[in-house]
């Protein structure tokens, strides 16, 4: 069975999540596609028996600049596990949309979850979710895995099976206005390794002591996260409101 996960994931849990439903999907052959860093520049049109689509919520929509690299990859009536990855906050109509998104470009959805990650405005002092994916997270991702393939065998690995019901409401959640806010970088702490605009998935980052372009920035810490001198900082209201609000532990739900 030949299995394509596709991901956009600035910090990684996507791609921890997409990683571990392949796993249980029991297979050798797994092609990736990773959008994180740059949209592929030409249209990938995916060949293998079932895909995985993993993507952050951002706002309970997809993230919008996954959204924008998903419009290269294309489906042929191609199995596809849609999977949204949040902070324990919600992920109102992110699946919904994802899942819409598939259907218009060419895949069929046989199951379709979605997981928990740290969220994004984490700090060790203010954990969101600290930690997550764990492993109670990933074996629930291989789990599904597991399941989304047995419901395809048991369809004789055809295209047409029942499709699952998937939560959202229409229209979809209007997105909130950008936040002109951006990280900064203490001088007195950067190293100048130039890992935050390599890690950026915009290229918002440039100069020797880094400074981001609000404009392009899509405030997904990737920078902050992965800064070794941890001179990325990145002081949001948001943090504190959902350290207080969203800490009690929520679990994956998956959909068949
Ligand atoms: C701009 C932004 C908006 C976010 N909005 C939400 C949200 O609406 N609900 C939620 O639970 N988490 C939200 N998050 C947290 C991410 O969904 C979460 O950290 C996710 O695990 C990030 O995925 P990644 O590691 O693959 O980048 C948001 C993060 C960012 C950066």
């Amino acid at each position: 069975m030949q299995l394509h996960l596709v991901y956009f994931s600035p910090t990684h849990t996507s791609r921890t999540i997409g990683r571990s439903i392949a796993l249980g999907c029991n297979t050798d052959n797994i092609t990736e596609t990773d959008l994180t860093y740059r949209p592929p520049g030409q249209p990938i049109v995916i060949q293998a028996d079932i895909a995985i689509v993993a993507v952050p919520v951002y706002g309970g929509r997809v993230a919008e600049t996954a959204m924008e690299r998903l419009q290269w990859i294309k489906g042929q009536q191609t199995p596809v596990i849609p999977v949204v990855v949040y902070g324990n906050r919600d992920y109102e109509d992110a699946l919904l949309e994802l899942t819409d998104h598939l259907k218009n470009t060419g895949f069929c959805p046989l199951a379709a979850a979605a997981f928990i990650g740290e969220h994004s405005y984490s700090r060790t002092d203010m954990p969101i979710a600290g930690g997550r994916p764990d492993a109670a997270d990933q074996t629930a991702a291989i789990t599904f895995g597991c399941k989304a393939v047995e419901k395809w065998n048991a369809a004789k690995q055809k295209t047409v099976f029942p499709e699952p019901h998937i939560p959202g409401n229409y229209p979809y959640k209007i997105k909130g206005p950008k936040t002109p806010a951006a990280p900064v970088t203490s001088s007195e702490k950067c190293i100048q390794c130039g890992i935050c605009s390599e890690v950026c998935p915009t290229e918002a980052i440039s100069g020797t002591i880094p400074v981001s372009d609000p404009a392009l920035c899509i405030k997904c810490c990737a920078c902050v996260k992965e800064c070794p001198a941890e001179a990325r900082i990145f002081n949001t209201p948001y943090t504190a409101m959902l350290f207080e609000k969203c800490s009690a532990r929520k679990e994956p739900e998956t959909w068949f």
